[in-house]
């Protein structure tokens, strides 16, 4: 049964291609020390050389995160650098192949400053988080909202590049203090960190690094904290819940999605944890034509929907896509700002309202409910 399993995350990880070496990862040479328990624990050294893309590691992850009878929560990859640790003062210590122990989970805390806690999350990855995020944040300032952004995400930050800022942020008093861009208060990784260099940091590094921006990030007083997650259940959803009180999850999919498995066990993950999923949002859904108002299904439809009714959460909006998003979020112009009466923007102030009246009755700090 093991060497089946293992035979199957072997295979997944064969399956990615480096695109710079025009091989898979496997026949790449970068995939190192593969263990495969019985119990679906799987671990495996990662050489990521400094020219490669650090999503790699993040496809991998998601690769083996698919293969039946794999726990996700279970996946242990050490990054480390092919020219060996002296050249990078992050290389894991010597027993990089071993599997780290599990952190001892830490108590959530109380975090009244930083208002209500929204956590953006999906199955998927590239499905609109970031956007919808960072839209969001933009819907809740104009509404005379004090919002701040937490883009978690150390292995694609994005956050910072649809805002339009990238300044490296300045120490105060021993406050890192955050960004702002059209009225929002951000911060993230992407900030701080050098491009490739997140791929080497492992789960207990990302944990404290969450709670060092959770706590050690001059937010002041905010009505809303939104957290922008990397796709999954890994290790930046689990810090997060076991970091602070999340006040609830907002699910992204999109409408052709058909198996929401991934999805589904993400909402699962957080109400485990006694958060809330508070609705499920639809991105990219379909599209309007802006002379007659006229909407087309590009793809199949109904995954926001279907997600929702299996999740047992409302549908809370459908995002339609908007051609000129993405060029505008390149440039930094969240379409709440660029396109204020465009279908999507209109869509997104919707969804916002919606959550704000979702979150009226809620108490900042919902207390954990196990069972
Ligand atoms: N409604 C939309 N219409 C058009 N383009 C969109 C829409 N939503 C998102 N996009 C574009 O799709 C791409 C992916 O979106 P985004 O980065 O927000 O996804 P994500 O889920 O955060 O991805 P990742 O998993 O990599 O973090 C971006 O280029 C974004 O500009
Ligand atoms: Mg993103």
């Amino acid at each position: 049964m093991t060497a089946s399993l293992e035979a199957r995350v072997t295979a997944a990880l064969a399956a990615i291609q480096n695109p710079r070496l025009e091989n898979d990862l496997l026949s790449a040479g970068m995939i190192r020390d593969i263990a495969v328990t019985e119990e679906g624990r799987v671990s495996f050294t990662f050489l990521l050389a400094p020219g490669d893309p650090a999503t790699l590691v993040r496809s991998a992850r998601a690769a083996v995160a698919a293969v039946e009878g794999v726990r996700r929560d279970e996946i242990k990859i050490n990054v480390t650098n092919p020219a060996g640790p002296a050249k990078s003062t992050h290389a894991p210590p010597a027993d990089a192949g071993a599997v780290p122990p599990m952190a001892p989970a830490p108590q959530p805390m109380d975090q009244p400053n930083l208002g209500k806690i929204l956590a953006v999350s999906s199955g998927k990855g590239g499905v609109g988080k970031s956007t919808i995020a960072a839209n969001l944040a933009v819907a809740l300032t104009q509404a005379g909202l004090r919002v701040g952004v937490m883009d978690a995400d150390v292995y694609g930050p994005n956050i910072p590049r649809m805002f339009g800022v990238n300044a490296r942020p300045a120490v105060i008093g021993g406050k890192i203090q955050p960004l702002q861009a059209h009225g929002v208060k951000l911060m993230s990784l992407g900030l701080l960190i050098e491009r490739d260099a997140p791929a080497i940091w492992r789960g207990p590094i990302i944990m404290k690094i969450m709670n060092q921006f959770l706590r050690d990030v001059d937010w002041g007083q905010l009505d809303y904290f939104i957290v922008d997650l990397p796709p999954g259940t890994g290790d930046a959803q689990l810090s997060l819940v076991q970091g602070t009180h999340v006040t609830g999850a907002v699910i992204v999919t999109t409408p052709q999605e058909v198996a929401v498995g991934d999805a589904l066990r993400g909402a699962k993950m957080f109400e485990r944890v006694g958060v809330p999923v508070l609705g499920v949002v639809e991105n990219m859904s379909g599209f309007t034509d802006p002379e007659t108002g006229r909407r087309f299904d590009l793809f199949s439809s109904g995954g926001g929907q279907r997600l929702a009714d299996e999740i047992g959460a409302p549908l809370l909006g459908t995002v339609p896509l908007q051609p000129e998003l993405a060029a505008l979020a390149d440039a930094g112009q969240p379409i709440l700002i660029a396109e204020p009466d465009s279908p999507a923007a209109l869509s997104l102030r919707h969804i916002a309202e919606t959550l704000q009246q979702k979150t009226a009755g809620r108490s900042a700090a919902l207390p954990i409910l196990r069972g």
